[in-house]
């Protein structure tokens, strides 16, 4: 019999590789999908007579018992979240209430239906915030500088809590940011790769930028998602630093997608104050020996690699768009 596999936030980044990814081992997959008035399967679509959608939200638990009890999954991925750290401050409530609360929902309601379900919790390096050593490891403690950061420590920390207060199998993945042709244009890599296409044809002449001294250990969604699924196929759950072990600053982002295009990145872009934050997180760099011992786990995509396969995929679409 196939295994099944419920995964919410199916229609963000990690949601639609992860689905890929379950669907080439043989699983069948289930995803949670919210109401919207306008449909936002882009990233699904590809794959969307494969896998079956299920209508419900974070927010609401009764939507949560019912996909459960319906689909009896035997793993549960949890990547669901208001993911973009600016606007937490924006929408610090919401942003808590759906990132940190509704990990509590989704817990409670798989401990209901079937304690034995294996949970992943998507936690985040964002949690490291003002980081106290580095490079970031499990044992790092957390210093968040967001209302997102602050909302992802208290998911990370109920995932602990279940798993020893009930002995479920729920790890947490604390994955360092990561990346790809199908990011939100809102997120600093695809935003510079999606201005660098445009620039290059001529369809914009100006990239608005924050922070160029903020640094990044980024590496590429599709790579990530296997450490996911790694985790809950472990005898015992855990918590685990997902990561490439190297970093690079905004400024070094530029270079790269600019270069790509042979442009020179000084002549297009100015910096903006409405995009720098209230709190910033300086550095980011994880130490992933543990995943690479324990969950035999590496990224095969470097961050030039990656930077321009974005950047070519941006060129992609945008020709396609605007019929250049
Ligand atoms: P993403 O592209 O922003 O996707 C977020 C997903 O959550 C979307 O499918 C979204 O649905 C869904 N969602 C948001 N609010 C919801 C609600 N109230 N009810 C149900 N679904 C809701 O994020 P991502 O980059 O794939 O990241 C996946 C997870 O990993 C997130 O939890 C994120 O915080 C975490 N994470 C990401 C990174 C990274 O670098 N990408 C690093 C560490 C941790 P809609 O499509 O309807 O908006
Ligand atoms: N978004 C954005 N837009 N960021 C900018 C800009 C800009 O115009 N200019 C500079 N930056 C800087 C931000 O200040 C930040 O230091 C860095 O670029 C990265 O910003 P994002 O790409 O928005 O990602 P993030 O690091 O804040 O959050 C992402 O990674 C986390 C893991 O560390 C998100 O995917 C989170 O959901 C995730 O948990």
């Amino acid at each position: 019999m196939k295994k099944r596999a419920f995964i919410t936030g199916i229609t963000g980044q990690d949601g639609s590789y992860l689905a890929e990814f379950l669907l080439s081992r043989g699983y069948d997959v289930f995803g949670l999908v919210r109401r919207t008035s306008t449909v936002n399967f882009e990233r699904i679509r590809h794959i969307q007579d494969q896998i079956t959608l299920i209508s419900g939200d974070m927010l609401d638990q009764t939507s949560m018992f019912r996909a459960l009890y319906d689909i009896r999954p035997q793993e549960v991925y949890n990547l669901a979240a208001q993911s973009f750290v600016q606007t937490s401050w924006t929408q610090p409530v919401f942003t808590g209430d759906v990132t940190a609360i509704g990990v509590t929902r989704l817990l409670d309601a798989i401990r209901s239906v079937d304690p034995t379900i294996r949970f992943y919790q998507a936690s985040s390096s964002e949690m490291f915030g003002k980081v106290q050593e580095v490079p970031q490891r499990e044992t790092t403690p957390f210093y968040p500088r967001s209302p997102y950061g602050v909302a992802k420590v208290y998911g990370h920390w109920i995932t602990v809590n279940y798993r020893e207060s009930y002995n479920m199998h729920a790890s947490s993945g604390i994955l360092f940011n990561h990346e790809s042709p199908r990011r939100g244009l809102e997120f600093v890599t695809r935003k510079v790769t999606h201005h660098a296409a445009k620039i290059k044809l001529g369809l914009t002449n100006e990239l608005r930028i924050g922070n160029l001294d903020a640094q990044r250990d980024w590496g590429f969604a599709g790579d990530y998602v296997k450490a996911m699924w790694l985790m809950l196929q472990q005898d015992t759950p855990d918590d685990f630093v997902v990561a490439t072990g190297k970093t690079y600053s905004v400024e070094k982002l530029l270079q790269i997608a600019f270069s790509t295009v042979d442009l020179d990145w000084k002549n297009y872009t100015i910096q903006d104050e409405r995009y720098m934050r209230p709190a910033e997180v300086d550095l980011l760099v994880g130490d992933p020996s543990k995943a690479g011992t324990k969950l035999g786990w590496e990224p095969d995509v470097s961050f030039e690699q990656l930077v321009q396969m974005m950047v070519e995929a941006d060129l992609q679409h945008l020709k396609a768009e605007h019929k250049l």
